[in-house]
């Protein structure tokens, strides 16, 4: 059972799996030579890190609004960040050109270190600054309820729920 989480807590160890992510595929994507390896190998990447953005979006952002607006300003930027990045990882399995692939996950990777960057030194910092303790531990127990880990706030989450794989659903749905 999960006491405690704070969102933003949240949100950076999954900085760090992705992180993880971009450095196992810039070491092994040189020496790919199929296109369908490549676009395998990104798979994972591309189902996971839109529903990290919208999970990030919904939650995070959202309780931001009133503190930040929508209108210019960080949000509007991260918000732009998110739909540059699901756009570059959306695009990439229809592509059919091998090299045009390879140079599109290394402009995805670059947009979305910078992105996280951004996030880890300044919005990160603004956040815990504009949102009190207890919005953010209730933030990080629906995120962590979101993508089906038990809660002491959500529990587990309710098949359907955005920002899940679909296999998740349908393996919990079968229990
Ligand atoms: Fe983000």
């Amino acid at each position: 059972m999960i006491e405690e989480m704070n969102i933003i807590d949240v949100l950076l160890i999954e900085h760090g799996t992705f992180y993880l992510q971009f450095e196992h595929l810039e070491q092994t994507a040189p020496a790919i030579e199929q296109l369908g390896e490549l676009q395998s190998k990104v798979s994972m990447l591309a189902a996971v890190l839109p529903t990290h953005a919208r999970l990030e979006d919904e939650l995070l952002f959202t309780a931001l609004e009133p503190h930040l607006g929508t209108m210019g300003g960080p949000l509007f930027v991260m918000r732009m960040e998110h739909d540059q990045l699901e756009g570059l990882l959306g695009q990439l399995p229809q592509l059919e050109d091998l090299d045009q692939a390879k140079d599109m996950l290394a402009e995805a990777i670059t947009v979305a270190r910078q992105h996280f960057g951004k996030e880890e030194q300044i919005l990160f910092a603004i956040a815990r600054q504009s949102l009190d303790a207890d919005t953010l531990n209730r933030l990080g127990g629906e995120f962590a309820a979101r993508r089906g880990v038990a809660s002491s706030h959500g529990g587990i989450a309710p098949c359907g729920t955005p920002g899940r794989l679909p296999n998740q659903q349908e393996s919990r749905g079968n229990r």
